[in-house]
């Protein structure tokens, strides 16, 4: 085999693989991360562990689950994960609202989406506070 054929095969070769990559990169851009199914847990507002949560604008991950208590004092809870690219969205008192900071998609409190480049809305759970312990459910 001459020289220049070897490379060209090798060129051949490498531009199918990064098609195939770029393939695989734009079929992820499409698709939604998964969010936590059903959901059913409760935070004793009192350990440590959760001491955000005794001030507006505070927030903890749990289970891939955001808990915030927002800057009006209500206790909200939507997926972590950005429904673009997987993202991590945290609570922003700003404009009271989660953003993800991977690309800038903002959300509700609800979990609609407010600017993308997310469609999606992230999943809202119910809370639920009862003295010093509050559920998260779906
Ligand atoms: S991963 Fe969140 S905006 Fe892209």
């Amino acid at each position: 085999m001459e020289r220049k054929e070897f490379l060209s095969l090798v060129g051949k070769g490498a531009g199918s693989v990064l098609f195939l990559s770029l393939l695989a990169s734009c079929s992820k851009q499409t698709s939604s991360p998964s969010s936590p199914g059903k959901v059913d847990f409760t935070l004793d507002l009192t350990n440590s562990q959760y001491a955000a949560l005794q001030t507006d604008g505070g927030f903890v991950y749990v289970q891939n689950i955001i808990v915030a208590k927002t800057v009006n004092g209500n206790y909200v809870a939507v997926s972590a994960i950005c429904t673009h690219q997987g993202g991590i969205v945290q609570y922003t008192t700003s404009n009271n609202s989660f953003y993800c900071p991977v690309h800038g998609s903002d959300f509700s409190i609800s979990g609609a989406v407010l600017q993308g480049p997310a469609y999606s809305p992230l999943t809202q759970y119910k809370t639920a506070l009862s003295g010093n312990s509050l559920r998260v459910y779906s």
